[in-house]
């Protein structure tokens, strides 16, 4: 089973490489927060729960999020592999994971990490709208749809997250970004980090990523589990 885990900011980029990534690699895109959107749109109790943190820009409890992660890596579409898109975000997630992944005989291949300005980010997702079918990302600005509120994928609708706010954007840099720090740093230490510069145009930072997964930093650590 292949593992690669995207880190970044909130609107880094992350959503729009994993799909990407997933469509050239043949591996499941798992995106945490999809999952718990579409928890919340159900009105299932995780979604409930999710919900409670979500609106105001922070991060749902470990726990939570862990639980529904493994219950994820079981399902069958999972077997040959997964981008991992929004987890791990804290470095309790990045030990699970592992642990998890340990008892499934696989471990995190190459931890991506998509590095964007601040001031970028603001802009990226202010001008954000999503499809309600499958959260795949448009941009007014640099990535609009052909038809205007329709997705170019799956036909669904667009709308605008809740937590894109400008407010609520500004709590979830705050909140988010110094356990992304921590995460970075658990990966570096494995040797498994590779970074690219997600201020390039989406295929550019495509080709980075496509090309630092071919030629991992440390030769036959990708191979070895
Ligand atoms: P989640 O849905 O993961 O949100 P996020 O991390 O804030 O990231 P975003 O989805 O906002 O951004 P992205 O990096 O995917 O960027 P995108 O590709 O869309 O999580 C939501 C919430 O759920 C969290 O706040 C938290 O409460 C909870 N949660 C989720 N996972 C959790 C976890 N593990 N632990 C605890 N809580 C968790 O791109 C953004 C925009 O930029 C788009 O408009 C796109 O078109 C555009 N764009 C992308 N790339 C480029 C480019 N290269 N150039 C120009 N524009 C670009
Ligand atoms: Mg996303």
């Amino acid at each position: 089973m292949k593992v690669y885990v995207m880190i970044g900011a909130p609107g880094a980029g992350k959503g729009t490489q994993a799909a990407i990534l997933a469509q050239r690699l043949s591996l499941l895109h798992v995106a945490s927060g999809d999952l718990f959107r579409d928890a919340v749109r159900n009105g299932t109790p995780l979604g409930r729960e999710a919900r409670r943190y979500m609106d105001r820009g922070a991060l749902v409890p470990d726990p939570v999020v862990i639980g529904m992660i493994e219950e994820r890596l079981d399902q069958p579409d999972a077997a040959a592999g997964v981008i991992l898109d929004g987890f791990p975000r804290t470095r309790p997630q990045a030990e699970a994971l592992d642990a998890a992944l340990a008892q499934r005989g696989a471990r995190v291949d190459a931890a991506l990490y998509v590095g964007v300005s601040e001031e970028e980010l603001i802009r990226r997702l202010s001008a954000r709208w999503v499809c309600r079918a499958a959260g795949h990302p448009y941009n007014e600005r640099s990535h609009p749809p052909q038809v205007p509120g329709v997705c170019d994928l799956d036909g669904s609708q667009l709308y605008q997250r809740d937590d894109d706010r400008p407010e609520t954007v500004r709590a979830r840099l705050a909140q988010q970004l110094p356990p992304m720090y921590e995460v970075i740093d658990y990966y570096t230490t494995q040797g498994v980090l590779v970074a690219v510069d997600g201020a390039q145009p989406v295929e550019a930072v495509t080709e980075a990523l496509l090309s630092a997964i071919a030629h991992p930093a440390r030769p036959g650590r990708s191979e070895a589990a």
